[in-house]
């Protein structure tokens, strides 16, 4: 298949680069100035139907982040549930036990194991960066660690977590301590552009880092339309994701799936392969998909893509 697939991909035209200019909107960065709040860092968080009570620092610790839902999930690897200090933070912190993650970090649950190994040997080598979190946790993860940590993610049953919602307008929002956007408190409303805005279906449990609900992406008017027409390699632009990323594109292989997964991530990684960022071993595959996509063409595949169940 792997030979097919490469023979595919290397008869193809080479095409020109194009010079992409960066969609910050999925890259977010923790805004310098905060909207005011009065919130007391001592208040005890709950969730619905949990018994937990958790400040804010518990919540927030890397090492021991907060399990509410343990029936969501298998038992978890001990460095996805603790991590190792000083630098191996605990993976179900920001991913989630579920592996469900938040826009910000990226989607895991399901993936194959060689494609999961091999992203933490890119993140070491520096072959893939965009992510320093990351890229500090590969110099110090051990290799039975890491195959820990991608069995466990393996075996996690992907969840529906994103719903793609096509619109003209969308909350204003701002991008809170550790990158996370959510929507400015009584901020009105504003022309989506051309961004893709993920904010949580509710806000208190994504910060409790609670898996309990996931994230709605509103993307702009027609792009599912011009995301599947993308896909299925209808315009000849690039090449049908299906062929690579399986039918529904669920993985094939030891390629990710695609479906159901946080847009802003899909983009930020079309982007990062398409500039150079992303580059490791298997990274050539893509570039004959990425080199003729604008911004915007990422932007409608990765809408589509994520409006697809897991
Ligand atoms: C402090 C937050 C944080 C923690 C803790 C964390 N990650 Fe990540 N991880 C990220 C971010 C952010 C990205 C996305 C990078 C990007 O957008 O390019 C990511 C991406 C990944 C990816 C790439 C997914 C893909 O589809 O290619 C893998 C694999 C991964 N993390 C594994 C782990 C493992 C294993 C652990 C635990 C040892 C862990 N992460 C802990 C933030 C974190
Ligand atoms: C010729 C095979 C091939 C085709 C066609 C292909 N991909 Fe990929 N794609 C790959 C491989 C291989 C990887 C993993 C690269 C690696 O291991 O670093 C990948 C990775 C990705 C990633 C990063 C996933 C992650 O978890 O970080 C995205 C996003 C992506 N592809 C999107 C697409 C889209 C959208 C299309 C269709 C327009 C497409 N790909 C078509 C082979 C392909």
């Amino acid at each position: 298949m792997r030979k097919i697939i490469l023979t595919l991909a290397l008869t193809l035209a080479p095409f020109a680069a194009s010079a992409a200019d960066k969609p910050v909107w999925a890259f977010p960065v923790t805004d310098k100035t905060q909207p005011p709040s009065n919130e007391d860092p001592n208040r005890l968080r709950t969730s619905p139907n949990s018994e937990m009570k958790l400040t804010k620092a518990q919540i927030d610790n890397l090492f021991g982040p907060p399990d509410w839902r343990p029936e969501m999930h298998p038992p978890m690897a001990d460095v996805v549930a603790h991590g190792r200090p000083p630098n191996v933070r605990a993976c179900g912190s920001c991913h989630l036990p579920t592996g469900t993650g938040h826009d910000e970090s990226a989607y895991i649950a399901g993936q194959p194991i060689e494609y999961f190994v091999r992203q933490m040997r890119d993140f070491k080598s520096g072959a893939r960066t965009g992510a320093a979190s990351m890229q500090t946790i590969a110099k110090d993860i051990t290799d039975d660690e890491i195959l820990s940590a991608a069995k466990y993610f393996a075996s996690v049953k992907p969840l529906q977590w994103v719903r793609v919602v096509e619109t003209d307008e969308v909350p204003k929002t701002y991008i809170s301590p550790g990158n996370k956007r959510l929507a400015l408190p009584d901020g009105g409303v504003e022309p989506i552009g051309q961004r893709i805005i993920e904010i949580p279906e509710d806000e208190n449990l994504v910060l409790n880092r609670d898996p309990l609900k996931g994230f709605v992406a509103y993307v702009p008017k027609g792009a599912l339309a011009k995301g599947e027409a993308l896909a299925k390699g209808v315009e000849g632009k690039t090449i049908a994701c299906a062929i690579c990323h399986g039918p529904d594109l669920h993985g094939l292989a030891d390629i990710p799936p695609l479906a159901g997964r946080t847009p802003n991530y899909l983009v930020r990684q079309l982007f990062m392969i398409q500039d150079g960022e992303r580059a490791g071993p298997q990274s050539p595959l893509m570039a004959q998909v990425v080199s003729k996509l604008s911004v915007e063409d990422m932007l409608d595949l990765a809408a589509y893509a994520s409006s697809l169940a897991p």
